[in-house]
């Protein structure tokens, strides 16, 4: 068994150039043997390890392979004696060249999408008796997608063709029509035979009509990417320590540079700040520049709110902050993606739920074709919108891959990745109506409190939030409610979505944010309405959890949620609006239920089904729980006697 101390360990130096490559290609076209005559022609390898395994194959009475090599790098990996499980590093004369995904690394693709390390460059392998593959197709398109445009095609395996130039150059026009086709043009295709060593460090003489240049001199021609300082600062926060009086912002400079003394604006909750020092560890030389690359911590000048996922950034070319984007996507999960399912999104150090708002196409990554489609099956690629649970701050991929890339997990497990278009898109930073602009505002008492109210009216304040499918019965029973309670001689108001959408809410539409909006201004009014004493029957759609969510933040002591719940169909068989026969018709778009979703409440304060029960039944049932939630804890309180507003003469 082959001795650790054998194998390569070749550290990277600091002056020279690094370029990070990455090999693709069907396993069965030759990749480890490649890798392991690189090692080998480079002279990566220590002294004595090819000898090593040839004795090894003799006594075993097998031929000598190079993928041997990798075999026994593997089987080190495995038992973990290697560190560096998922690197091997070669040496050309002028630079180190790191491959990131060995051979034999199973995690191949996932590895691509996670963009665990960005590849400079990559080498494209394709077998000349196999020709090219339907997956040598998909990484080409991979790789497009990742955005890796330094592509070199190796034509492995020539000797097993005669070392025909035919079959060659009908595999450089295939093969260059397809990556035409996704706007990728290879630097160069190369045939090659690794077991045999044609044209891997220089020319072949079986091969005298290749004129271009070897592998090895190819290893020296991909140009370097350009360390990620020249970018807009991004600092994703990994973790927030406090140390005695000071709180340590802990992260990694993924681009840019930062300077003590910078102001630094924080993402999606857009709060300005001076950077007061850099964090140095172990304390020595302060530290006072720092750039990308760097893992570090840093405090502030102002104790403001940080916590896990937010950016720092500078506060020109910071990063967008939304809760939708369009991504294309590569997806591995086991079980297809869905519309209008929701998956986890792990984004720089932000994890966030997001739905699958809309699947735009699907891409069959082999002929390029564009298909609709309400899923996403294993090994395809595809466009979509997501819509996260909150603000989130991102970047194109095209101009920060860094917050441009996400992965999308399934299961605990990473099924797929993607890359980030913003394009149509507008930053929420601004528009973010839940921040409060104006400074200076104080909390006023004006002397009359709720308790004061409530014993005047009878009963507390308080807002019956009613959601629920259009056509469910959140009016009829509303309505009804209201007159009941209004005989009663209670404080009642109704609101509703058609009434609000004419005057305070028109200028808003249907679209998941302008829905957000519509509820926020709404809980806003119901709260005030409610402190004044005044029970608020409250109907709305309100299809999205997250926004009920926030109602009820609004106003917690005063909020009950109340589903008025009716199967789709019983609502579209009413239609008394005709509105969901419009939109069957695709006359009228985002209608909840039909084209957009309606998520049900997971744990109503009261749920009416009005399925299976009456609207007589609905209201008794409405009424006799206001009276115990709203006037029975009144009646209490006045035979109890409330000191203070005895006698106050109002
Ligand atoms: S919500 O989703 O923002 O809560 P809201 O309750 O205010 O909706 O408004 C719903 C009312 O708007 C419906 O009763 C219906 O009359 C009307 N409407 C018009 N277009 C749509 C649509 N695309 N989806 C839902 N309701 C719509």
């Amino acid at each position: 068994m082959t001795q650790a101390s054998t194998l390569p360990k070749i550290q990277p130096s600091t002056q020279r150039d690094q370029l990070k490559l990455v090999i693709v290609g069907h396993v069965d076209h030759g990749k480890s043997t490649l890798v392991g005559r690189l090692l080998h022609d480079t002279q990566s390898l220590p002294d004595g390890k090819v000898e090593a395994i040839l004795a090894s194959c003799k006594k075993r009475g097998m031929p000598f392979e190079w993928s041997f090599l990798m075999d026994a790098l593997q089987t080190e990996r495995d038992q973990g004696i290697t560190i560096d499980t998922t690197q091997i590093w070669l040496k050309t004369p002028s630079r180190d060249v790191v491959i990131i995904d060995a051979p034999g690394h199973k995690e191949f693709l996932k590895n691509m999408i996670t963009g665990a390390s960005q590849a400079d460059a990559a080498l494209v392998l394709i077998d000349a008796k196999e020709g090219i593959r339907e997956q040598s197709r998909r990484h080409g398109y991979l790789l497009q997608m990742l955005g890796v445009k330094q592509i070199a095609v190796i034509v492995n395996k020539m000797d097993m063709v005669d070392y025909g130039e035919g079959v060659f150059r009908q595999i450089e026009r295939d093969y260059r029509e397809y990556l035409g086709g996704l706007g990728v043009e290879p630097l160069c295709f190369i045939p090659v035979s690794a077991r045999e060593g044609d044209c891997m460090s220089g020319p072949s003489e079986h091969m005298t009509w290749y004129k271009g240049p070897a592998v090895t001199k190819m290893l020296e021609k991909f140009e370097v990417a350009a360390p990620a300082d020249h970018l807009p600062l991004r600092f994703p926060v990994q973790d927030v320590y406090k140390f005695d009086e000071r709180r340590i912002i802990v992260g990694r400079i993924e681009t840019g540079k930062l300077k003590v003394g910078d102001t630094i604006i924080f993402s999606p909750t857009n709060t300005q700040v001076k950077v007061a020092s850099i964090e140095a560890w172990p304390p020595g030389k302060p530290v006072t520049q720092l750039s990308a690359g760097q893992s570090v911590g840093i405090t502030l000048e102002d104790q403001i709110f940080v916590e896990r996922g937010h950016v720092a950034s500078h506060t020109e070319n910071s990063p967008m902050v939304t809760n939708i984007f369009r991504a294309r996507i590569f997806w591995l999960g086991h079980k297809p993606l869905e519309l209008q399912k929701r998956y986890k999104i792990k984004l720089a150090t932000t994890e966030i739920l997001a739905e699958v708002k809309t699947i735009e196409h699907v891409i069959n990554s082999d002929t390029l074709a564009r298909v609709k489609a309400d899923r996403v099956e294993r090994g395809n690629v595809a466009e979509v919108v997501f819509r996260m649970r909150g603000l989130t701050a991102v970047d194109d991929f095209n101009a920060n891959p860094k917050l441009g890339r996400f992965v999308i997990v399934q299961d605990y497990d990473v099924a797929g990745g993607g890359i980030i278009s913003t394009e149509g898109f507008f930053d929420q930073r601004c528009a973010d109506s839940r921040q409060v602009k104006s400074k200076n505002i104080f909390d006023v008492d004006f002397g009359v409190g709720p308790e004061h109210r409530a014993l005047v009216n009878g009963h507390n304040g308080g807002i019956l939030w009613f959601t629920g499918l259009s056509g469910s019965g959140k009016s009829t029973l509303a309505k009804q409610l209201q007159r009941r309670l209004f005989d009663k001689g209670y404080q009642v108001v109704c609101l509703d979505g058609d009434m609000v959408r004419k005057g305070l809410n028109r200028d808003l539409g249907f679209s998941p944010e302008d829905r957000s909006e519509n509820i926020r201004r709404v809980s806003e009014m119901a709260a005030l309405m409610a402190q004044a004493g005044m029970i608020v029957i409250a109907s709305f759609i309100s299809p999205y959890r997250e926004d009920r969510r926030n109602a009820r933040s609004i106003a917690p002591d005063y909020f009950h949620n109340i589903y008025i719940k009716a199967s789709l169909g019983a609502c579209e068989k009413r239609d008394t609006k005709g509105l969901y026969k419009q939109a069957r018709e695709g006359k009228l778009k985002e209608f909840t239920g039909i084209s957009a979703p309606y998520e049900e409440p997971q744990n109503p304060d009261l749920v009416i089904d009005t399925d299976i029960s009456s609207v007589d039944d609905g209201v008794n049932t409405l009424v006799h729980y206001v009276e115990h939630q709203l006037v029975d804890p009144v009646k209490n309180m006045a035979i109890e006697g409330s000191g203070d507003y005895a006698g106050t003469g109002i």
